[in-house]
């Protein structure tokens, strides 16, 4: 949760000597430019080596040679971008390097899992890890700036973007987004594996109305600073260089021109001293959510608001001289911003070394390096969420006789997923040739299924016959069904969350052959899968969700499947049983008339006719191979009595199974009177241990009053005295209450 008194931010790991010597050499600097040059390097533009939204700007190498551009995104590669900065060096007028930016969502040549499922692992250190690994390789092709981490909270699975953040959870995603910054970042911004982060996309993009991607958001301002904010605090907090804005409106006002949230709180409140840039063309966005009467307008409202760097559209360029000059923007705004972006180049030594990031023979060493692949496979591992077994899995000892089914199965692109950088398909291996490199004397037979597309309404009962014909041939089957990669992402909405196509009806028939079969789920969001659920009941079969796993994903889900590993992932988005109950999570507030446990049906409650109000698969869920039992819990004492006062909760775990394993014990609290409704549940602590067969661990969580506060209707912060209750336990629905009082 947001703290109560925002630390001072940090800018990369800086002290601040270091700050203050950059930010003098760079005021130095800014008094020997222009108007147009500080303009200039206000502005980023596109390179024609990607795209990544609607328009690319022609002329972007002039715009370099004339200093009209601060800022170059979509180029990589360490020759490209030595180019292109030759252009800023060597023809601009003063020479200023240009900060090269790009999409290193999850990984930049070695593709990590998609980051939700990276958030399934609820392993902070694993992904610090990786964004570590897509840092040295980033780095090593040229780039300075990775636009992640993607941080927005979202609880309605019908939007696509889902994919990129950390689920639901505001606590969760604040730990995946401080490890993220760290892991970019790196300890130092000199040296030459660190490259700047972005912390994305601020603010409440997440909650877009219906699911709908560059939907309206109205949320409270409570909500916001309760819900959506704290994981963007986390990164300022955690020494983030830059900050993106969102496409949205929020209450009305378009993030990128919105001052409650680009100066109040990120400045005054959080006193965050990195960057801010827009999102892709946002400021020329700002017309057309009717709030800017032409580009001038535009830039006007964008920049008086806070944003330091315009991406794509041009309006700083075209219009802020003209705005400077008639006095509708201040001289000091523009040298504020263009300070921003020059210390930035300084801090990553560009003024000193221009090309030290274009560096061929490290880029052919970093990318795809042998321990950038095992770290790739080993989150991969981490990330897939078994979420049903029927005595079937681990495949052990392997099957002699398998059937592969499902066009995904053999799909190479499809293991990606979206904001794959500079991944190549061609560097994964599909689930089936990594089986059949696995089981090299087993028979292995492969059936295509049925498409993946959406609108595939034709009968497919041919293929789907052929399919289980191909099934009973073998011991086991593995069906893997799902989304393609662009049906999850920007811009990929659904409104129905089931398996496109005719997919379900192909693993329906797959159970029914009477072989046993695993299926394995492969999205880029939470999927309905109610009646793929029911039909495994009583029959030989399991459930793996395998999210989108990255470059050396195929590898990963043979190691679960055959044993040599355990799954250890955990939800972070609860699984609905139908679209019809989005948005949903687990961290509701009660209302006057709830369900209880006790009395599932009453009349006149908060609930569905035609439905349970839980989710399928609850936040926090997932099986192992092993079983892992908490004995009770138990508080050192019944009272916390202050803010410097703390609690300890002990519990032992006991693994009493055969295999070793991966326990993530999360600790939920709530507050059941306060002055305002408070949620049902809140995660405020969560610990992963590694336990051995047989072993016993005893854990501790610490708990503090800062843990039980909130923000009041007030917007203040608050810690109030009462009974708390503390839930603890392997999944949000599988708890053991203790309770405690507050008497500060
Ligand atoms: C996305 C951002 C991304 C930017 C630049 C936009 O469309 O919303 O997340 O960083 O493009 O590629």
């Amino acid at each position: 949760m947001a703290s109560p008194s925002a630390t001072p931010a940090r800018f990369f790991n800086l002290d601040e000597r270091d700050y203050a010597a950059a930010e003098q050499r760079c005021r130095a600097l800014l008094a020997r430019m222009t108007l147009a040059e500080k303009v200039g390097q206000m502005s980023q533009f596109t390179s024609d080596r990607d795209t990544t939204g609607p328009s690319i700007r022609e002329g972007y190498q002039d715009d370099i040679r004339e200093g009209r551009v601060g800022s170059i995104f979509n180029a990589f590669d360490a020759d490209f971008t030595r180019q292109l900065q030759t252009l800023a060096v060597n023809e601009s007028r003063l020479g200023i390097p240009l900060l090269f930016g790009y999409d290193v969502v999850h990984g930049f040549r070695t593709i990590f899992p998609i980051p939700l499922a990276m958030a399934s692992s609820w392993h902070p250190e694993g992904v610090e890890a990786a964004a570590r690994v897509a840092a040295t390789e980033a780095a090593a092709a040229g780039i300075h700036w990775a636009f992640a981490p993607m941080v927005d909270v979202s609880r309605d699975a019908r939007w696509g973007r889902v994919m990129e953040g950390a689920g639901e959870d505001p606590l969760l995603s604040s730990r995946m987004a401080s490890a993220q910054v760290r892991g970019y970042q790196g300890h130092d911004p000199r040296a030459l594996d660190s490259v700047a982060a972005c912390v994305k996309h601020y603010a409440g993009y997440g909650a877009a109305e219906a699911g709908r991607d560059y939907n309206s958001v109205d949320l409270s301002e409570r909500v916001m600073r309760s819900v959506h904010l704290p994981p963007h605090q986390a990164a300022v907090n955690a020494g983030v260089a830059s900050v993106m804005t969102s496409f949205n409106t929020v209450d009305g006002v378009p993030a990128s021109c919105n001052a409650l949230l680009l100066r109040q709180i990120l400045r005054d409140e959080w006193q965050f001293r990195g960057l801010v840039v827009t999102d892709y063309t946002a400021i020329m966005e700002l017309l057309e959510h009717g709030v800017a009467a032409d580009a001038r307008d535009a830039a006007r409202l964008a920049v008086n608001a806070g944003v330091d760097m315009d991406m794509q559209d041009g309006y700083f360029l075209d219009h802020l001289a003209e705005l400077v000059e008639a006095d509708d923007v201040s001289a000091a705004r523009i040298d504020e911003a263009t300070l921003r972006v020059l210390i930035l180049k300084d801090v990553l030594g560009l003024f000193e070394d221009p090309y030290r990031y274009c560096d061929e023979a490290r880029e052919a060493t970093a990318l795809l390096a042998p321990e950038h692949r095992r770290k790739a496979r080993e989150m991969a591992q981490q990330s897939m969420v078994l979420l049903e077994n029927n005595d079937l899995l681990p495949l052990s000892p392997a099957p002699q006789r398998l059937a592969v089914i499902g066009e995904l199965a053999d799909s190479r692109a499809d293991l990606l997923g979206p904001w794959h950088g500079n991944g190549h398909a061609q560097d994964a291996h599909t689930l089936l040739e990594a089986l059949r490199g696995r089981l090299s004397s087993a028979e292995i037979y492969y059936h295509a299924g049925v498409p993946v597309d959406i609108d595939d309404t034709a009968s497919r009962q041919r293929e789907i016959a052929e399919a289980v014909t191909t099934a009973q041939q073998a011991d086991v089957a593995v069906v893997v069904v799902g989304e393609k990669e662009p049906m999850s992402g920007e811009a990929a909405s659904r409104t129905d969350l089931g398996l496109p196509g005719q997919q379900l009806a192909l693993a329906l028939a797959i159970l029914a052959s009477g072989t046993p079969t695993v299926v394995v789920t492969l999205s880029g969001r939470p999927l309905v899968l109610s009646e793929l659920t029911a039909a495994l009941t009583g029959q030989s079969a399991a459930l793996l969700h395998g999210w989108w796993p990255g470059s050396e994903g195929a590898e990963a889900l043979v190691d679960l499947l055959l044993g040599d590993v355990s799954p250890c992932a955990r939800l972070p988005m609860s699984f609905p049983r139908s679209v019809g109950q989005l948005p949903l999570y687990y961290g509701q507030l009660p209302t006057g008339r709830p369900v209880f446990r006790e009395n599932p049906d009453p009349r006149y409650s908060s609930k569905y006719i035609d439905s349970p109000n839980t989710p399928l698969y609850p936040f926090g869920y997932g099986l192992s191979y092993t079983h892992v039992d908490y004995a009770t819990p138990q508080l050192d004492k019944p009272t916390l009595t202050g803010p410097d006062d703390q609690l300890t909760l002990n519990i032992e775990l006991t693994n009493t199974g055969e295999r070793d394993g991966v326990e993530v014990v999360q600790l939920y609290l709530r507050d059941p009177v306060a002055s305002i409704s408070r949620p049902v549940r809140e995660l405020i602590d969560f610990k992963r241990i590694e336990i051995a067969a047989g072993a016993r661990e005893r854990i501790s969580f610490i708990i503090r009053a800062e843990q039980l506060g909130f923000i009041g209707s007030d917007l203040r912060w608050r810690c109030e005295a009462g009974r708390f209750e503390l839930h603890i336990g392997a999944h949000v629905e599988d708890t053991q209450t203790l309770t405690f009082d507050y008497q500060p």
